[in-house]
């Protein structure tokens, strides 16, 4: 085994968490700045903090200037969207990954469509298959990151992954990208089912 003593570590563990923690799924977040301009970005280290209350969460690391304009903007404004990430969105999304000054949206930039939210201002992101609405819970300082916690206020989910009849959302439809690291990501195509014990 190649052992790693993080007390002695120099540098950074970046990389062993980001290729070791896969797949991740990608919060693709939409914020609006205190000046009215529309921030797009993705954040893969997402997930579930809470069911009840609902509450997600992503952890931007910060950049050179301190925290990201997504983070920023949710601390100011209070309010975010999280938009799943399929397939057909994954080069759209990556074009908003991009590093642009506060001033310019990445909506405008990767000529993606805004549509307006129900409960919060920031836009989602047209023709995404979910969105979450959210409210700013909590920030946390963890050293070089910050956690965002936001309660999960409103949900739209496309006709194309909701079963009709069951009105549950069917997995095999959700078409969501992983993660890997650096410029790798994952399919969800060869999905299996394996019972859990009683
Ligand atoms: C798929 C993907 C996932 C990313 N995940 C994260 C993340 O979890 N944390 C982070 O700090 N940056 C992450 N980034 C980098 C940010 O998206 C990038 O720094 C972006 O410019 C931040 O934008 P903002 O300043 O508008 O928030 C990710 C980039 C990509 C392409």
């Amino acid at each position: 085994m190649v052992e790693i003593d993080v007390e002695e570590l120099e540098g950074s563990l970046y990389r062993v968490l980001s290729s070791v923690v896969i797949p991740r799924p990608i919060a693709w977040v939409s914020t609006r700045s205190e000046a009215g301009v529309d921030n797009l970005a993705p954040y893969s280290f997402f997930t579930v903090a809470s069911v009840d209350p609902p509450v997600v969460l992503f952890a931007p690391v910060d950049g050179p200037d301190g925290l990201k304009d997504t983070p920023r903007n949710a601390r100011e404004t209070g309010e975010f969207v999280v938009n799943l990430v399929t397939e057909d969105l994954v080069e759209a999304m990556n074009e908003t990954a991009a590093t642009l000054p506060a001033e310019e949206s990445e909506f405008d930039r990767a000529g993606i469509g805004r549509v307006e939210s129900t409960t919060v201002a920031p836009p989602r992101v047209g023709g995404a298959k979910a969105a979450f609405e959210c409210t700013l819970r909590e920030l946390i300082d963890v050293g070089g990151s910050t956690l965002v916690l936001g309660d999960v206020q409103y949900v739209h989910l496309d006709e194309s992954i909701v079963d009709p009849e069951s009105g549950k959302v069917d997995v095999q439809d959700v078409d969501a990208v992983g993660r890997l690291a650096g410029s790798w990501y994952a399919h969800v195509d060869d999905r299996f089912s394996l019972e859990r014990p009683p």
